[in-house]
């Protein structure tokens, strides 16, 4: 792949001033993924499901042929599709539909120090409902959810792990895989947050043996206000809905009402209709570079960085040795903040702070961490820019008694 061909698809970086690393919160939006939108808006810009007219129809088979694009790409099926507003929210279904009615205080909930506010506030609160016990997984030195911690804390009593395949902080995969199939082995469920895995490797929930899998529209070149959660057809049958209202029912009476199969008893009133439909153009751009060429890109960059930042002094790296394309950092002594309103002037945008993962920032004993996430669209000039600016920062912090 080439990324100096790819970035002319990005139009925000006409400004080639801009150096973005911060993909990780959310990723530059392809030229194909607004044009496919404002084609929903300019020629249909309809409801679906529901008006019996030519332009409705268009606007329903849009919106499902961005289901059938989802469900292809991680070799799901169909109806095991669910659109929400994003990877939060398909947690949360899971969560409070699927958690809140099969556990009981006689049960326990393993997750790790390593998630996502995403994943691990849902589960803190079906645990203070239910009373099922919240068990974490031991981490490694590195910071790491290994397969060997995990049978130190796997039971019968066991009900559902809810992991990340890949961490928004550290950049590590999670060996999920060998995971999955030890929960099946003590009858758990396990729930996997793709958010970060989604954009930058191939996922095949089939062959992951998966029952849950949540990932966003918007990291992955699509737009805000989408998220996928996937869902094994047998456990999704047996979940109720937890939100209400038009779409969703079947027949409505004074006192009871029945509801759609899945996946529409999920998908309460208008759905993010334009944002399913730029999803799928999402898609289709990601497959026409190839994710697993993406990630290989990534990785590289990462490398690159990595070695040329521990030629600067005072520079702490919390992830050395990460699969992908994440560094979580520190200047010795500069807070975070200071240090990424520095790199701001310099135009490179990156994010500091708990990256909504605070058990993982305490883990490593910081208030917080500056972190570099690379994409497809970045390249070895955007690598040097930040290593020049966290060079000169470093010298400017120092030269002020930091
Ligand atoms: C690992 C991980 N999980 C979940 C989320 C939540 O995604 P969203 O904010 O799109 O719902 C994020 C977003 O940063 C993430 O990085």
């Amino acid at each position: 792949m080439n990324p100096y061909e790819l970035r002319k698809d990005f139009p925000i970086l006409n400004d080639e001033t801009l150096c973005y690393l911060d993909t990780a919160a959310s990723s530059l939006k392809p030229r194909q993924v607004i044009e496919r939108l404002d084609e929903y808006y300019e020629k249909y810009g309809v409801n679906v499901h529901r008006g019996v007219y030519n332009l409705s129809y268009v606007a329903t088979e849009m919106y499902e042929e961005a289901r059938r694009k989802v469900s292809d790409f991680i070799h799901a099926k169909f109806d095991e599709i669910i659109f929400t507003r994003g990877a939060s929210s398909a947690l949360n279904l899971v969560a409070s539909s699927y958690g809140l009615n099969h556990l009981t205080s006689e049960d326990e909930i393993i997750v790790s120090e390593l998630e996502h506010h995403s994943q691990v506030l849902p589960w803190q609160n079906v645990s203070h409902i239910t009373k099922a016990k919240l068990v974490y997984i031991p981490l490694d030195s590195e910071g790491r959810i290994t397969v060997e911690n995990v049978k130190k804390v796997l039971s019968n009593k066991t009900k559902v792990v809810a992991i990340n395949y890949i961490s928004n902080v550290m950049g590590y995969i999670t060996p999920i895989k060998e995971i999955i199939s030890l929960a099946h082995e003590v009858g758990a469920v396990v729930v996997i947050d793709a958010a970060q895995a989604a954009p930058h490797k191939t996922i095949d929930v089939v062959d992951l043996d998966c029952d849950f899998l949540a990932f966003s529209g918007h990291k992955m070149c699509g737009p805000t206000g989408i998220g996928v959660l996937f869902g094994k057809k047998k456990l999704l049958d047996n979940m109720p809905p937890i939100e209400f209202g038009g779409d969703m029912n079947d027949n409505v009476n004074l006192y009871d009402a029945s509801w759609k199969d899945v996946p529409y008893k999920f998908e309460t009133g208008t759905p993010p209709i334009s944002e399913a439909i730029g999803l799928g153009a999402a898609i289709d751009y990601l497959l026409s570079i190839g994710l697993d060429e993406i990630g290989k890109h990534e990785f590289k960059l990462k490398e690159y960085t990595v070695k040329k930042l521990k030629e600067i002094e005072d520079i702490i790296i919390y992830n050395e040795s990460a699969e992908t394309g994440i560094i979580s950092f520190n200047i010795e002594g500069v807070h975070p903040h200071d240090a990424v309103s520095y790199f701001d002037g310099d135009n490179i945008c990156m994010r500091a702070g708990h990256h909504c993962a605070q058990l993982i920032i305490k883990w490593l004993n910081v208030v917080a961490t500056l972190r570099v996430s690379f994409y497809l669209y970045n390249t070895i000039e955007d690598c040097d820019r930040f290593i020049e600016s966290v060079r000169n920062a470093r010298d400017f912090f120092k030269s002020v008694g930091f």
